[in-house]
């Protein structure tokens, strides 16, 4: 078992091309890939070895997963637990990482592209935007799995900000309804984006008057990703200060040579 170690992986949001490099090897060195089946394309387990054995934990217990892993990594074999998108956004890691290391058993974790930026491509948005909304506020649906009423959606659209929801497309009525209660105009855009990445995507773009409406006409009950705000579609918004050429900043003086770094402009590298 020297230097074994257990891998929790990052998918992607479907596109085999959008695997980080690392997640690639890991899996064509893999003995053992535990993938979640509701969500990972399959295609993407296509790179494993034809003797890799590959089991979907749609239909398992956390309980049940972490026994295979255990078992396997005591065999010494190499073990991926591969998570769509990014496994640290709704991906039930804290617990796999506390009871890997309740078992002494080592691990890391290896992040991938989350449906949250796959998304905003596909919408062809930028979620932060300077004079629109500089925060993003992620959050789910909260029908079966209730959430805290601090942070139920209309507890949230207060803020008016860039808001992501996760597993909510299957009550998006009631989304909404929370989202204009709680303090977006229904001009508000939408952007909602089903399969993002695979080659069945579908980017529906709307407000919050008629989302829902575009929503059942296209018959998207599952697997989409909801953004709302007006950085969706943009009436105005201000250019970054960044690359601004009037402002200056410790990696890029004006045309006078004057760097301002020393004034409140805190140091920032490159986005
Ligand atoms: C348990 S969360 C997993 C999120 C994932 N960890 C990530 O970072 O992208 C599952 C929810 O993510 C969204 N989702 C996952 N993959 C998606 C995709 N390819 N396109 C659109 N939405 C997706 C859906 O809202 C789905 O209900």
């Amino acid at each position: 078992m020297t230097g074994n170690k257990v891998y929790i992986v990052g998918a992607g949001p479907g596109d085999p091309e959008l695997l980080t490099v690392k997640a690639h090897r890991l899996l064509v060195q893999a003995d053992l890939v535990i993938y979640a089946g509701s969500l990972v394309n399959p295609e993407i387990l296509r790179v494993c070895r034809p003797d890799a054995e590959l089991v979907n934990s749609a239909t398992m217990t956390m309980e049940e997963v972490m026994s295979m892993i255990e078992r396997a990594y005591l065999e010494g074999r190499k073990v991926v637990r591969l998570h769509s998108g990014d496994p640290h956004i709704y991906g039930a890691i804290r617990e796999q990482m506390d009871m890997l290391r309740e078992k002494g058993i080592p691990y890391e974790v290896v992040p991938g592209v989350s449906v949250l930026t796959s998304a905003a491509a596909s919408l062809g948005t930028e979620l932060t935007l300077e004079g629109v909304s500089q925060s993003i506020l992620i959050t789910r649906g909260g029908q079966r799995i209730p959430l805290d009423p601090r942070e139920d959606i209309r507890a949230l659209a207060q803020h008016r900000s860039t808001m992501v929801i996760f597993a909510a497309i299957h009550m998006i009525e009631r989304v909404v309804r929370d989202l204009v209660e709680g303090g977006y105009s229904p001009e508000t855009p939408v952007g909602v984006v089903y399969h993002s990445t695979w080659p069945d995507e579908l980017v529906i773009r709307g407000t919050l008057q008629d989302i829902v409406r575009k929503v059942k006409e296209a018959r998207i009950y599952r697997t989409a990703l909801i953004v709302v705000g007006d950085v969706v579609d943009p009436k105005n918004y201000r250019r970054s200060k960044l690359y601004d050429p009037g402002y200056t900043h410790s990696f890029r003086r004006g045309n006078s040579g004057a760097s301002r770094a020393e004034e409140s402009v805190p140091a920032q590298r490159d986005p």
